[in-house]
């Protein structure tokens, strides 16, 4: 059963609000009745009536004043309220109007005039509460499926990094570089590019891409990437092969990511002065991400422990590529890095050997990145 529409009834004389009553009543409506303003916004918070009959002059609080507090609260504000007065004054209906008032009633009031005016807004009343709540279901549907596309972002975010780890760590398994080497050499990477005013989009990338810079020594035999000793000139040709072997499993990706490792892999070996490999660019020729990643790569090398050498001190690794400033490197690259030494060195002590375990902390360390 339909449930009935309630009325509250505002007037200070009994015998008003006995009539409106006697009005309302036999049509089926719950009629709320109240002596003052005060009772009415009292009453009003209780029942959350379909409709506000008021009575304009009322002692304490009058019917302007309780108007304008029911339409300044967002839960009552849709309430329609009939203004009943006996005021035939246009100031005091624009007043009224002013005040939020819907509709209005002359008294001595008239049963039929009465119902029409209620029937009417209480229709009115009964579309716009249709309309809100649709809007309101609409809200919640669009935000639910909001949040459902950022759940399924995280999801695919998510698994590029874990592909981009893994595809690393393919590479590095062959090789006596321990995993954390990835995370530092791509934070060191990410900490330049932002120093010389790259986008945090642009550096995100960097960061997520610079630890495919090795993948090409998926393709290198052990034997030459474990060798304890120097390497002579034909294993050195192999070696330095990495760095296309690299470029031929990222090329051909639509995938921005993907595109920029590629770049990396195939320039992280690159030197300012054209004596680095594989294509002896120089200068600028070589992209950027390539001359930030190739510091980022050596200092990382230089501090760690190799099948060939014991890691270098702080010191002496900062003087070689001090002594890098321009020839082996970059040197706004290299100015860039000295800049931020102390977030180096923050991260080199985070992400040591012993500190990090696997696929959790990469994409928790690349997802807290900002
Ligand atoms: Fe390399």
């Amino acid at each position: 059963m339909k449930t009935p529409n309630r009325i509250l009834v505002v007037d200070d004389k009994e015998y008003n609000r006995e009539l409106m009553e006697a009005i309302l009543s036999p049509q089926g409506y719950e009629v709320f009745l109240a002596a003052d303003g005060v009772e009415a916004l009292d009453t009003v918070a209780q029942i959350l009536p379909d409709l506000v009959m008021l009575d304009v002059m009322m002692p304490v609080m009058d019917g302007f004043q309780v108007a304008r507090q029911l339409k300044a609260h967002e839960e009552t504000r849709g309430i329609p309220i009939v203004m009943v007065t006996a005021l035939k004054d246009v100031t005091d209906r624009v007043n009224a109007l002013e005040a939020g008032a819907d509709d209005f009633l002359s008294k001595p009031v008239e049963r039929i005039e009465v119902l029409a005016r209620v029937r009417s807004l209480l229709k009115v009343k009964q579309y716009n509460d249709q309309t809100r709540r649709y809007q309101k279901e609409l809200e919640e549907q669009v935000q639910l499926k909001t949040e459902q596309l950022r759940a399924t972002l995280r999801n695919l975010q998510q698994a590029t990094l874990e592909t981009i780890y893994r595809l690393s760590r393919a590479a590095e398994y062959k090789d006596e570089d321990t995993h954390a080497h990835l995370f530092r050499m791509s934070h060191y990477a990410a900490a330049v590019a932002r120093r010389l005013g790259h986008s945090s989009e642009q550096t995100r990338a960097l960061l997520y891409a610079a630890p495919m810079h090795d993948v090409g020594k998926i393709g290198i035999p052990e034997r030459i990437l474990l060798k304890p000793g120097k390497l002579d000139a034909q294993e050195w040709d192999t070696m330095k092969k990495h760095t296309t072997i690299g470029v031929k499993i990222l090329e051909g990706s639509q995938n921005d990511l993907m595109q920029l490792a590629e770049v990396i892999a195939h320039s992280h070996h690159e030197k300012w002065d054209g004596s680095g490999y594989p294509r002896g660019l120089a200068g600028e020729d070589i992209p950027i991400v390539g001359r930030i990643s190739a510091i980022a790569d050596v200092f990382d090398a230089l501090t760690s422990k190799r099948p060939y050498k014991e890691p270098f001190s702080i010191e002496k690794s900062f003087s070689i590529i001090r002594e890098g400033h321009g020839n082996h490197f970059d040197p706004l690259v290299v100015d860039a890095f000295f800049d931020i030494s102390d977030e180096i060195l923050e991260i080199k002590a985070r992400f040591s050997d012993e500190h990090i375990e696997g696929i959790e902390d990469f994409v928790a360390a690349l997802g807290k990145w900002g």
